[in-house]
């Protein structure tokens, strides 16, 4: 079993204690219908180095394989889709470089496995963007990064085939509609009303659309 533990100094200043995989399962059981549907998203707040984000991308990929694992474009686009919509947010960059790793190695394994000398490098490589884009480090409190700058979240849509669409939200936008809290410290702008008066969040950067192969030159 891995360690639930890194150090004492860490648990006293960042109260890290990492679940073990039977309660990670346990919890994801309640769940588990949306843990099984290939774009449901998950945003796990304080991530670690991802014990709860790995088990839900592992079942995510049961179903890619299950369903596209004869056709090698489709389980691509949808190996995409799967980890675009997982995100993560740690106070420590330790933790979110050894998520992003984990998760990147459990795309890669699946993937080599299901077409080993077939697979291509472009995938991987946008795979690897996207977990630089979705687990970041930051503070989930203060919804800031290190250099006080606002978390923000890219929200991928796979339209027209293999076409992506990338907007950018604030975390803070994110959470004023999810929640009454109240106003987070944001910027008015980054939220509009709907004719029900519903929260709808702005993004507050829109992308060209590219294919899902060329995500990484987005910048
Ligand atoms: C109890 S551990 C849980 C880790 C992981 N979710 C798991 O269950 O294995 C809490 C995690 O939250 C992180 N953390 C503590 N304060 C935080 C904050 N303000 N914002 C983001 N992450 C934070 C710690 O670095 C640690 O990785």
């Amino acid at each position: 079993m891995a360690a639930q533990v890194k150090s004492k100094q860490r648990v006293e200043e960042h109260g890290e204690v990492f679940t073990n995989e039977r309660e990670v399962n346990a919890m994801l059981d309640m769940v588990k219908q949306e843990t099984e549907r290939i774009d449901s998203r998950f945003l796990e707040p304080a991530c670690g180095d991802g014990n709860f984000l790995s088990e839900v991308l592992r079942r995510k990929l049961a179903v890619v394989t299950e369903r596209y694992g004869k056709s090698q474009l489709e389980y691509e686009r949808y190996t995409f889709v799967a980890v675009s919509s997982i995100y993560g947010v740690d106070i420590l960059q330790d933790n979110v470089e050894e998520c992003r790793e984990r998760l990147y190695g459990i795309v890669k394994d699946t993937y080599e496995q299901q077409f080993k000398d077939d697979c291509r490098p472009e995938v991987l490589d946008s795979i690897r963007y996207l977990l630089s884009k979705n687990i970041l480090c930051g503070d989930a409190l203060t919804l800031t990064t290190s250099d006080g700058k606002p978390i923000v979240f890219p929200e991928w849509s796979l339209v027209m085939g293999s076409k992506v669409k990338r907007r950018d939200f604030t975390f803070a936008a994110l959470l004023n509609v999810s929640t009454d809290m109240p106003t987070l410290d944001m910027a008015a702008d980054e939220i509009d009303l709907d004719e029900m008066g519903k929260r709808i969040p702005k993004p507050i950067k829109e992308y060209p659309m590219t294919s899902f192969l060329e995500v990484a030159k987005y910048e």
